[in-house]
């Protein structure tokens, strides 16, 4: 990813092997075209679906089209070379989905900061009900900043104009 490698970092994680809780290492890595269908499958779920502010049903063809062109602002993370979620900063807007095999256990909040560290003045813009995002991005140390079309900005304090 823009020539600095992969990033490796803990998170916290319930083998489906053992009981409680370990940490384990994850890897978020450049997005590729092996990961698009993962990308693709995820974003479709209806599980995530209502995260987003659309309902979308993405076909393969689509899929390809739209990651030829901007695939390489996402990144994807693995929990044991398992895809478990990815990110993307699309015109400073953030895209972030955790698989929900994977939710709740430090990658969504990992991929936040990988991908802030590529695009430092990305931000979110959140749909007001949407509680595990507003979770997850105030754990990453933003904060709320305005409304856009009725939808909750959020930016990291470095950027200016935090803070209403
Ligand atoms: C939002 C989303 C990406 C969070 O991913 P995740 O991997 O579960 O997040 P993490 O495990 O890293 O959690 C980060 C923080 O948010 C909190 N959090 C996550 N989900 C939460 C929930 N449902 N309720 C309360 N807090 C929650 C965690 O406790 C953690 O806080 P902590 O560090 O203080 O413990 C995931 O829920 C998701 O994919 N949702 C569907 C798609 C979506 O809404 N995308 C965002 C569109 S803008």
């Amino acid at each position: 990813m823009a020539g600095t490698g992969e990033i490796v970092t803990r998170v916290r994680f319930a083998p489906m092997s053992q009981s409680g809780t370990v940490e384990t290492m994850i890897r978020i890595v450049a997005n590729a075209p092996t990961y698009y269908e993962f990308i693709r499958t995820l974003r479709n779920d209806p599980r995530v679906q209502p995260g987003f502010l659309e309902v979308v049903r993405i076909t393969t063809e689509q899929q390809n089209a739209y990651m030829a062109k901007l695939g390489g602002r996402y990144l994807v993370c693995l929990v044991d070379d398992v895809p478990a979620g990815y990110v993307g900063s699309i015109e400073g807007d953030i895209r972030v989905c955790t698989h929900p095999d994977f939710q709740g256990r430090g990658v969504g909040a990992a991929m936040i900061h990988a991908i802030m560290d590529l695009f430092p003045e990305s931000y979110a813009r959140l749909k007001p009900g949407n509680t595990s995002s507003r979770a997850l991005f105030k754990a990453c140390g933003f904060q709320r900043a305005g409304e856009i079309d009725g939808l909750h900005r959020y930016l990291r304090p470095s950027v200016d104009g935090v803070g209403d």
